[in-house]
């Protein structure tokens, strides 16, 4: 490399230094002793002592401003090198700690579990039922013969039918047969879960939404023990005197049947919006389990009675917190839910 095209490459890669680790490199290539300056000596220690002044004194000149321009270089590496290690470690103790936020359960948990604790107090169990049911036990079983419109898809029953035949269940009382069969009398059992209806969405009207089930089978069973369990329940979960009364109604698994409701909260029985003007709020459905039911469950109908009630555990959360869309509860709103 001749003294000019050394300057200029040297210039070039200085300009192109990251760090020190380049640097070094760099300097050894042109300043170290077998570098590039020292090889330019060597050539110059033969020319004659004219040029050997001239080229000489110019090659020393250069060589110390390179050697200038290193220390100054490393010495900005360093500093830089330095300050991005202190920045890295650096340790504030008195910055606030990182406080985990943990979430609650959604309201319509708690809900439920509050009527669970109710009614594991009276002396039932809490259990489950499958949420993709066979036919038989969403209808059969619970006397809801084939043909029957509760079976229907879309006008009256609202019935998911998947395509092996099965169904998502429509009701939580698609478990009592099972259940039935499972235990002795006497049976005491509540059947919280999700049900699924083919429903068009609005304020009161999810396709999903839960239900809170209950059986009870005994030998004396009367619609006296029905009214006294649901009348203590309504009383401990609202945490008040409720008052309720049975409407006589119609439902294929028990006879007779009942519409329960319950005085309404807003207006107290006067009639306004919220209960149609009746003064009364339908809260569940119940009545005596059919004698066909027991049957089906594989008891005997005239040794075993019992009654059965089937409530949203939705509706009553929706009450209890005064909320006015259904919607809300699986509408992942962080407003929402963070009131609870
Ligand atoms: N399964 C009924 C429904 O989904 C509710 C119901 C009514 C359940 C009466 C019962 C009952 O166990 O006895 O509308």
């Amino acid at each position: 490399m001749d003294f000019l095209e050394l300057k200029n490459t040297a210039e070039i890669e200085l300009e192109k230094i990251k760090n020190s680790k380049e640097l070094k490199e760099f300097s050894d290539k042109y300043l170290g002793k077998k570098g590039e300056i020292r090889k330019l000596f060597s050539f110059v220690k033969d020319l004659a002592l004219e040029e050997k002044k001239v080229l000489g004194k110019e090659i020393n000149e250069f060589s110390r401003v390179l050697e200038e321009k290193v220390a100054k270089f490393e010495k900005e590496l360093k500093k830089a090198e330095k300050e991005r290690k202190e920045k890295r470690e650096k340790i504030d103790i008195t910055a606030p700690g990182k406080t985990i936020e943990t979430g609650h359960l959604h309201p319509m948990t708690q809900v439920r579990r509050e009527m669970e604790r109710i009614f594991e107090l009276m002396g039932f169990s809490v259990v489950e039922g499958p949420e993709i049911e066979d036919e038989w036990h969403n209808f059969d079983s619970l006397n809801i013969p084939e043909g029957h419109p509760a079976r229907d898809a879309l006008s009256l029953g609202k019935t998911f039918y998947l395509k092996d035949g099965n169904v998502l269940r429509t009701q939580t009382s698609s478990a009592q047969v099972r259940y039935m069969k499972k235990m002795k009398p006497p049976i005491r059992i509540v059947i919280p879960g999700r049900v699924y209806r083919y429903e068009t969405t609005d304020a009161s009207h999810e396709i999903n939404f839960y239900q809170l089930e209950g059986l009870l089978i005994d030998e004396n069973v009367s619609v006296a023990n029905l009214k006294a369990v649901l009348q203590r329940f309504l009383d401990q979960f609202f945490q008040r005197k409720v008052e309720i009364r049975l409407r006589p109604s119609y439902f294929p698994f028990t006879e007779p049947s009942f519409e329960v409701d319950m005085l309404c909260t807003v207006c107290n029985g006067k009639g306004c919006s919220s209960c149609k003007r009746t003064g009364w709020v339908e809260i569940l459905g119940a009545g005596m389990v059919h004698p066909n039911v027991i049957k089906n469950g594989g008891l005997d109908p005239k040794k075993y009675k019992g009654f059965a009630f089937g409530l949203s555990i939705d509706r009553p959360t929706m009450m209890k917190y005064k909320i006015n869309d259904i919607r809300l509860f699986h509408s992942g709103n962080l407003k929402f839910l963070k009131q609870f």
